[in-house]
């Protein structure tokens, strides 16, 4: 089974964690253009979705869903239950690394903002131990170099991506090499730093649903012991 195959029955899955009539939040990346596209075919999808990143949101309105700010929906005084979105990847206590997209300031944001995280990943995702994808880390750009150092400083190799700024402006520096055996402590430890914008490490609060597609079929995890 092709990889976009089993996204797409992720995707679908993620169907069933719907809350019917809330806003919804969607993250970003080519599992998440799938559940678009699957939200696009429902006979009554969301009424609006926040979105982490401006190509979800094009590709949302694009295919008639409405997009709202999320400033507008919070000042609205509405909630949004549920949070939907893929990863780079996925532990088995449900920490991920993400940014592949260089989305992971919105989607922390949007994620954080959401009442459940749910995770659509296909099963190349999952690892016993985070640290094999580079981890991405926006930095302000004139703070890259400092960034950079104290990186180095903790054992990483940092290399500036060259595919352009996130949607903040600002840049990405992917991270080879760093010991993730304490995922939350990293996390805690790079974003106290001045210039972080955010670090690809969603540990300290994981997803609460990982919908996990195989060629065998889907498994439905959920996270244990107490996490934020
Ligand atoms: C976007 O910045 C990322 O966090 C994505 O969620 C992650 O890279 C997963 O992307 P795919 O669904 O394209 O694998």
């Amino acid at each position: 089974m092709h990889s976009s195959e089993l996204k797409r029955a992720a995707a679908r899955a993620a169907l069933d964690d719907l809350v019917v009539g809330a806003v919804l939040g969607v993250g970003s990346g080519s599992t998440v253009d799938l559940f678009v596209d699957e939200l696009a075919a429902l006979a009554s999808p969301p009424p609006a979705l926040v979105c982490a990143s401006q190509r979800t949101a094009a590709r949302a309105r694009s295919r008639g869903l409405r997009v709202l700010d999320l400033n507008e929906v919070l000042a609205g005084g509405a909630s949004i239950p549920v949070y939907v979105d893929g990863a780079d990847e996925i532990d088995p206590q449900l920490r991920m690394i993400k940014g592949g997209g260089a989305a992971l300031t919105r989607e922390k944001i949007v994620a954080s903002a959401s009442g459940h995280f749910v995770c659509i990943v296909d099963a190349s995702k999952c690892v016993r131990r985070l640290g094999a994808f580079p981890l991405p880390v926006e930095v302000i750009p004139m703070a890259r170099e400092l960034v950079a150092q104290r990186l180095r400083a903790l054992g990483g190799e940092p290399s500036l991506r060259e595919s352009g700024l996130t949607d903040n402006g600002n840049e990405i520096l992917d991270v080879r090499g760093l010991d993730l055996a304490d995922p939350e402590r990293v996390e805690a430890c790079i974003e106290q730093w001045p210039g972080v914008v955010a670090a690809g490490l969603f540990a300290v609060h994981g997803a609460d649903v990982a919908i996990i597609a195989a060629p065998d079929g889907i498994e439905r995890r959920k996270a244990t012991g107490a996490r934020g």
